[in-house]
């Protein structure tokens, strides 16, 4: 499974590609909000410090205006990944940007017949929120679980993107359910590396060697 950074934060990024596990970035509307710069700023910023997809999301809602503002958006680098809203403009631009070899990053997916739908819409990634899902007391795992089933029917080659990953338990389901990547907050992905167990054994270990490092 790819492991995404789900974050606008210059610092944690690079943080975290210094751990060797990042595989590429998404952000958000919100997210860029954050981070306060400019947004191509931010974007080109992050290219330097990642080489792997980049999602950038549109802000736009009629087909034709996200078609010119992903065109911008792809221009900026070649790992730009046009993030796009699973509403049927959306869909509308994703199909053109896929006819022009410009990836695409469907968000905001709820259910199993959205996914469907941006997948023959020729999305390169959908994005389902699963801990949006477990906010509202909908199994977000689940989805992931049909998506998963649905893609690997129709051999789909659209590859699912587990959002909103709120710990560690999000973390290692969509591992197991197969999902192609996942993306998650620094948080997140800090809480996948800790056990308490890894702490206290090294603790141990670097106490005993102390009583025998200068025999
Ligand atoms: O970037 C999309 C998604 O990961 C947002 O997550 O935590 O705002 O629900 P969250």
């Amino acid at each position: 499974m790819k492991i995404f950074i789900d974050t606008g934060d210059t610092t944690e990024i690079k943080e975290a590609n210094d751990w060797g596990l990042i595989d590429g970035v998404t952000t958000n509307p919100s997210l860029a909000a954050k981070a306060g710069k400019n947004f191509k700023q931010l974007i080109t910023e992050i290219t330097q410090i990642v080489d792997g997809p980049i999602s950038a999301e549109v802000v736009s809602l009629t087909a034709d205006e996200m078609y010119k503002e992903g065109k911008e958006l792809a221009s900026w680098h070649k790992n730009i990944v046009v993030k796009v809203p699973l509403i049927p403009e959306g869909l509308k631009a994703v199909k053109r940007f896929t006819a022009e070899g410009i990836k695409t990053n469907v968000t905001l997916c709820f259910n199993a017949n959205q996914a469907l739908l941006a997948a023959k819409a020729g999305a390169s990634y959908i994005s389902p929120f699963v801990g949006r899902l477990d906010d509202i007391s909908q199994d977000g795992l689940q989805l992931i679980r049909d998506i998963r089933l649905i893609y690997d029917n129709y051999g789909f080659d659209t590859e699912i993107l587990t959002a909103s990953a709120r710990g560690p338990y999000h973390f290692m389901e969509a591992a197991k359910i197969g999902s192609d990547v996942i993306t998650a907050p620094f948080s997140v992905i800090k809480q996948v590396i800790k056990h308490p167990l890894t702490d206290s054994g090294l603790k141990q270990f670097l106490e005993d060697w102390k009583k025998v490092a200068n025999l």
